[in-house]
């Protein structure tokens, strides 16, 4: 490479401080040393990264690697990732499950903000895990849950809470294959991501929607069952994410399909989102007691739009 193609080359490079690598973490973009002008591939795309090699490279003067600049949106969603806190497994389940919930809802936060990386989907499916464990280990954890819904927050605490909810009723209605538990988990904490894009005034508006307001809010499911390809989630999150305004007589959305149509998880799935938005305060609601939210699903609810299994088994978790 000449001086002149080497210079060039330089102004699509940053320079990346190693300070922002954690130990066990994995980089999702390409990362470079220099030789002479020329810039040479470190640690590719999925490097994991352990503290004995990071120290390493300190100890040897290199306190900074290079990114190229059209990684770097990615690089910032790695660190915004990366520096959320963990889930302490040595809680309680209920003290457990309001870290998670708290935790969860910051995680989404970003899901909704940012890119869609490596680092995100394997800190979903790590939320996702902890959640399995805290609830099959006490499902009526999920009582302690916050209901919690600051204005520009209520998405996040939402998605968090559906999936929580989500998989108390997976499990009281006898379901105990982790990795489907997991994957209805992953569906809650997805399944509003195609909200992302819709503006926060339709989002949050306190009267009721116009046509075309109405329009843009239907989309959702449609909108973010596009965003996310079958690599990314299975076909059990994508399903949920699609197909969680359905309902069991056919007169939801998108595609009305009916009871015989439906997977039993996006059936659970739907039930949480709707149990959710019913006991959270909303700009256009008041919230109710978990008791007058069921009450309500009861009498209004449960002939034609959700799944009489699963509402039982949404009343045993939260029984008692
Ligand atoms: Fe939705
Ligand atoms: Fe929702």
């Amino acid at each position: 490479m000449s001086n002149l193609s080497a210079a060039k080359t330089a102004k699509e490079f940053s320079l990346y401080r190693i300070e922002k690598i954690l130990d066990n973490s994995s980089t999702d973009f390409d990362l470079f040393i220099t030789l002479e002008s020329h810039f040479i591939l470190y640690s590719g795309n999925g490097y994991k990264w352990n503290k004995d090699e990071l120290n390493g490279l300190l100890q040897a003067g290199h306190d900074s690697l290079f990114i190229r600049n059209i990684d770097l949106t990615k690089a910032k969603m790695y660190e915004t990732i990366t520096a959320l806190p963990s889930i302490a497994k040595d809680l309680a389940p209920p003290e457990r499950i309001q870290k998670i919930e708290q935790i969860g809802a910051q995680f989404i936060k970003c899901l909704h903000e940012g890119e869609l990386t490596e680092s995100t989907v394997h800190k979903a499916e790590s939320i996702a895990k902890s959640m399995v464990e805290c609830v099959a280990e006490d499902v009526s954890c999920v009582k302690f849950l916050s209901g919690l819904a600051e204005h520009d927050y209520y998405t996040y605490f939402h998605s968090i809470r559906v999936s929580t909810y989500a998989v108390a009723i997976a499990i009281n209605m006898g379901l105990t294959d982790r990795a489907q538990l997991e994957n209805i988990a992953l569906g809650g904490i997805f399944h509003d991501i195609g909200k992302k894009d819709i503006p926060i005034h339709i989002l949050n508006k306190a009267g009721p929607l116009t046509p075309s307001e109405w329009k843009v809010m239907r989309s959702h499911p449609e909108e973010g069952h596009n965003q996310i390809s079958e690599s990314v989630l299975s076909l059990v999150p994508r399903e949920i994410i699609l197909h969680h305004h359905e309902k069991r007589n056919g007169s939801g959305y998108p595609h009305g399909l009916d009871r015989g149509s439906l997977m039993v998880e996006v059936q659970i799935a739907t039930l949480a989102d709707i149990f959710d938005a019913l006991t959270s305060s909303r700009s256009y609601q008041s919230k109710r007691t978990k008791y007058e939210g069921l009450d309500f699903i009861k009498h209004k609810l449960l002939k034609d739009d959700v799944c009489p299994d699963a509402f039982k088994a949404l009343v045993m978790a939260l029984a008692g």
